[in-house]
């Protein structure tokens, strides 16, 4: 991989970041480094499997080339996965591909409008798309798909240690709020045999929930209801959100912390987030670049401890510890205050 000899060159390398996002949308999105896998293809050949040209192909995967996403030997016109390349293939454990999907296909555009909710204070896709993200992406179950398929790949790269990290010793009955399709639930109750639960998320999100609740044998412990967080919540005496409370402001955030208290089956219950915590955790850049994208395309934040602390406080639970999970993601534990 590259580094840049001089200031103007580091800066002239970050200016022209939205190529390479774009670059590796197109690879993505044709489906390059599936091709790549078995070893190095020449360029025309990868062209007609990928339906790309094979002049502006070859252009992209020189760029690439110096991120360390592909091998491009220019004279054989060969080209190899480099040292990133397999977070593009469609499927493994270390894909990003939904990722690079869902930020170029519904972040991108909106983020062309960052001006806007610097010098405003409205998310950009509200004033890009005229709604948002949730509404945007419920209007087209494709792109909703990708975006579940997105979290996914969150899941699997930076947040596989956070989910081990969860404790529930003693808990009979875990609501996953914002679960997505399930599979968050369905691998902590392949862990815990005696656990029950229920996915909650939007209607269309959660109705990708059953075949996977199938695949990983907890259909019979774990159930999928569609629904609203703002509105309803089922009991339990265990609620987990992953990745949720940051997509809200403190005052719709502590709203679905209150429906939390009111449903809570039990008086002491607990509560477990995935989230990352701006002080604390590795891969601090990540977190803040996760907090750009709280900024454009959502109304929410990411949080330094004190602020949990206060949120969860507002909500009714009291702040009992945050552990650092590997990469970005902390584990946050509270308990539900009487
Ligand atoms: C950032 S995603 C996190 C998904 C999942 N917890 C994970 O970690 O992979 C936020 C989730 O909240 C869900 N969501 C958004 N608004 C909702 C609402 N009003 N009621 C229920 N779920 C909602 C979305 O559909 C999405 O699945």
């Amino acid at each position: 991989m590259q580094t840049a000899a001089t200031p103007a060159l580091a800066m002239l390398r970050l200016l022209g970041g939205y190529q390479i996002s774009q670059a590796l949308y197109v690879v993505a999105r044709a489906g390059v480094a599936d091709r790549l896998v078995d070893g190095e293809v020449p360029v025309a050949e990868l062209a007609r499997a990928t339906g790309l040209r094979p002049d502006a192909l070859a252009r992209i995967v020189h760029v690439l080339a110096g991120e360390g996403v592909f091998a491009f030997d220019r004279p054989t016109d060969l080209v190899a996965l480099g040292p990133l390349g397999r977070t593009l293939l469609t499927d493994g454990p270390e894909s990003l591909r939904n990722i690079a999907l869902t930020w170029m296909e519904t972040h991108y555009p909106p983020f062309g409008e960052l001006w806007h909710t610097a010098t405003t204070g409205e998310p950009a896709i509200d004033h890009h798309f005229g709604m948002p993200l949730f509404e945007w992406l419920a209007r087209d179950r494709e792109r909703a798909a990708t975006f579940s398929g997105a979290m996914g790949d969150f899941a699997r790269a930076i947040r596989q240690d956070a989910f081990a990290a969860v404790e529930l010793e003693g808990v009979r009955t875990v609501v996953d709020v914002g679960g997505a399709d399930g599979a968050v639930l369905a691998a902590l109750a392949r862990r815990h045999p005696g656990l029950r639960g229920t996915v909650l998320d939007l209607p269309h999100v959660v109705a990708a929930a059953p075949p996977v609740l199938r695949a990983h044998g907890v259909d019979d412990r774990i159930t999928a209801v569609g629904g609203d967080f703002f509105a309803e919540m089922p009991p339990a005496d265990c609620y987990l959100a992953c990745f949720v409370l940051h997509d809200w402001s403190d005052e719709r955030a502590t709203g679905i912390l209150r429906r939390m208290h009111r449903a809570a089956a039990v008086p002491h219950a607990r509560l477990v987030l995935v989230e990352t915590v701006l002080d604390r955790g590795e891969s601090p850049e990540v977190a803040a670049l996760l907090d750009l994208t709280m900024l454009g395309m959502l109304t929410g934040r990411e949080r330094a401890a004190e602020e949990w602390r206060a949120l969860l406080a507002a909500g009714g639970f009291r702040l009992d510890r945050i552990r650092e999970a590997g990469g970005p993601a902390c584990v946050i534990e509270a308990t539900r205050v009487p």
